[in-house]
């Protein structure tokens, strides 16, 4: 992905340090924004997530750019045992940690400071990883990944829920007018950080979707890669293994 669409146009900090610094800088109202944003549909896309992991039954989950948790949380609904959630935000980890601890489960999912493109694991670790709107804030998309792959055992689950652009016309249209002038304003309103959702928008617009991010997994060394998209196309969620 271009590695230019970063967070504050004039910093000096790389694009890891600056992502991390905007989401510790809006950890207090995500969950909040991220409802309105996406009219809490995307409660329904990690309903979708949670399905397709445990159809597997995995005894060891690990969530990346877990943020706030919430897809952490819901893999509780597994009978996995081992759940853990990663990010390089301290402070969405801050308040992923207090939801966790609110609903009895500190003892299931361990919350943990690291990156995507370091993973404190040995290799064939996992039997699902998932990754809910991170893989479009990651420095380095094919190192990530790759990362991913190395962690993840042999016919494990790898899901992704991304942001992806509508096709088909008026979703595509409505969708523009939508992320280029009510998101941004939106993101005015409710967060502290002026820049974040500007950021968010424009880095959503830029991502590769669909077949293009089919096509990056399966140079990454994953099998089976699938996109499905949800919601017009809003969002996709991306499913793939490992030989
Ligand atoms: C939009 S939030 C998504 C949070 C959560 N997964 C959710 O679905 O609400 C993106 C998260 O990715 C994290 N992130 C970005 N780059 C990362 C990396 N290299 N390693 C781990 N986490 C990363 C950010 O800190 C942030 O918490």
């Amino acid at each position: 992905m271009d590695k230019n669409i970063t967070p504050y146009k004039d910093s000096s900090l790389g694009k890891k340090e600056q992502v991390a610094k905007m989401f510790d800088t809006i950890s207090g109202n995500y969950d909040n924004l991220n409802r309105v944003i996406s009219f809490g549909i995307d409660v329904k896309w990690r309903k979708k997530v949670l399905k397709i992991v445990n159809d597997n039954k995995p005894e060891t989950i690990l969530d990346i750019a877990t943020g706030t948790g919430d897809l952490a949380i819901l893999m509780s609904n597994t009978s996995a045992k081992e759940i853990i959630g990663l990010d390089i935000s301290a402070g969405m980890l801050e308040v992923g940690i207090k939801k966790v601890a609110q609903k009895n489960l500190s003892d299931r999912i361990e919350m943990i400071l690291g990156d995507s493109e370091k993973i404190p694991f040995d290799d064939n670790h996992f039997d699902a990883i998932t990754v809910a709107f991170g893989v479009r804030n990651f420095e380095n998309l094919e190192k990530g990944l790759a990362e991913i792959l190395r962690v993840l055992k042999p016919n494990g689950t790898f899901v992704i829920l991304e942001t992806s652009v509508p096709e088909k016309t008026p979703y595509k249209q409505g969708y523009n007018f939508y992320s280029r002038n009510i998101l941004p304003i939106i993101g005015k309103l409710f967060s502290k950080d002026n820049v974040a959702y500007g950021y968010l928008s424009e880095s959503a617009a830029a991502f590769p979707y669909g077949e293009a991010l089919n096509n990056i997994l399966r140079k990454t060394g994953f099998i089976d890669v699938k996109a499905m998209p949800q919601t017009f196309g809003v969002a996709t969620i991306y499913v793939a293994s490992k030989k």
